[in-house]
């Protein structure tokens, strides 16, 4: 694989699923993993296996169904999690085990009430009996983003030695400011001594916002993994969002980095996931939301009927929707509304059109969008017939 290659690990059967109420059965993962394949996905979190009999035979059935990504399952650094999760992806084509242990002070302190040379000698036990299984083993440095530097990299320098192909990086409370957590990972690339052995990778979540801002700066400074989920699902306000990493990436050819993603399928992608987990998508999220290529004020919509790119940088046909809409509503001009007329029949002179618009207005002042339905009534009232 080459080097400016960013490999996309899908997790919105794990750390998606993980949310309350979007829960899928599974008939519907299945549906969910095989559209990931076609998307382009190059892993799939399936899983975590031992978490319930539901989980452990979804992954089994991910690992059977699909055939090009990685599979991958999740476990703690817990003798009985590695081995349920090497058993449930016993079918995989490329398995991978996902393992790890807190490593910031609040996680070894208060939650796992050890030590930081615990949690070291756990996290190298896990990856060794992860690599007894399968060759292919992720380690995760839970709370990352609040790790000391120092502390963490003698942790991933450990794992890495003990057979960790991949090192997860994770921004588990969504803390760090896209420097920061890009200084991170430059930092494990500068002082790890064994850091070319594996893969770096970002996995960050979105309580202040920011979790692609800290993907893509993570990727910047040398990671080459993603691990993200459609729509952005997760725990609390989510994981870094697919769709949205990989446009960056598509946008921002100066970068050098790219995915293996048929963005024309994101799209359909989203909704799959939206109507699954009846999870609606905000109208105003970026690349997949409603709105996302909608234009409503006046001026915007002057500029992009003249020329699309005056107000969109992306093509909506890259990322598999039809075409922008223009929205009729009591802010849109004369040129939009020529625009929208014309799609529906109506050539306007200038004359016709300053007649229309008035009563335009009125109808929009009362409704929250104006639709050709009521297009076609304004051209009764004021006796204008189809002319295109
Ligand atoms: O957010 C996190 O730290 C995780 C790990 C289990 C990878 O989801
Ligand atoms: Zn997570």
């Amino acid at each position: 694989m080459s080097q400016n290659r960013i490999i996309i690990f899908d997790t919105t059967l794990r750390d998606g699923e993980q949310v309350p109420g979007c829960k899928l059965n599974m008939d519907q993962k299945i549906k969910v993993a095989l559209q990931l394949e076609l998307l382009g996905v190059d892993v799939i979190e399936a899983g975590f296996p031992i978490s319930s009999p539901g989980d452990f035979a979804a992954v089994e059935a991910i690992c059977k169904a699909v055939k090009m990504p990685t599979v991958c399952g999740l476990s703690r650094a817990v003798e009985q999690d590695i081995k349920v999760a090497a058993e449930a992806l016993k079918y995989a084509k490329n398995p991978r085990i996902h393992t790890g242990i807190g490593t910031s002070e609040s996680h070894i302190v208060h939650k796992l009430r050890t030590t930081p040379e615990k949690v070291i000698e756990r996290g190298v036990a896990a990856v060794k009996l992860a690599k007894s299984f399968v060759e292919d083993v992720e380690f995760y440095a839970e709370d990352a983003g609040r790790t000391d530097n120092e502390f963490l990299a003698k942790v991933i320098e450990a794992v890495i030695a003990a057979g960790a192909t991949v090192v997860n990086i994770p921004d588990t409370t969504g803390y760090c400011l896209p420097g920061q957590y890009g200084a991170k990972i430059k930092y494990l690339v500068e002082n790890v001594p064994n850091i070319h052995k594996a893969i770096i990778s970002t996995h960050c979540h979105n309580d202040l916002g920011l979790a692609t801002a800290n993907s893509i700066y993570g990727v910047i400074h040398g990671a080459r993994q993603i691990e993200c989920t459609l729509n952005g699902v997760g725990e609390r306000a989510g994981n870094t969002s697919l769709e949205e990493v990989v446009m960056v990436l598509k946008q921002h050819p100066e970068l050098n980095l790219e995915t293996g993603i048929n963005t024309r399928l994101l799209n359909s992608m989203s909704r799959l996931v939206s109507e699954s987990m009846a999870m609606p998508v905000q109208p105003n999220k970026a690349i997949v939301g409603a709105n996302a290529f909608a234009h409503s004020s006046g001026i915007h919509q002057d500029g992009v009927i003249k020329r699309r790119d005056t107000y969109e940088i992306i093509d909506p046909l890259e990322v598999g929707v039809d075409e922008s809409r223009i929205v009729l509503t009591a802010r849109s001009g004369r040129a939009a509304l020529a625009y929208r007329c014309k799609n529906i029949g109506y050539n306007l002179t200038k004359d016709e059109l300053d007649i229309v618009y008035k009563k335009f207005l009125e109808v929009a002042d009362r409704k929250k969008e104006v639709i050709d339905a009521d297009l076609h009534l304004i051209m009764e009232e004021v006796q204008i017939a189809v002319n295109v």
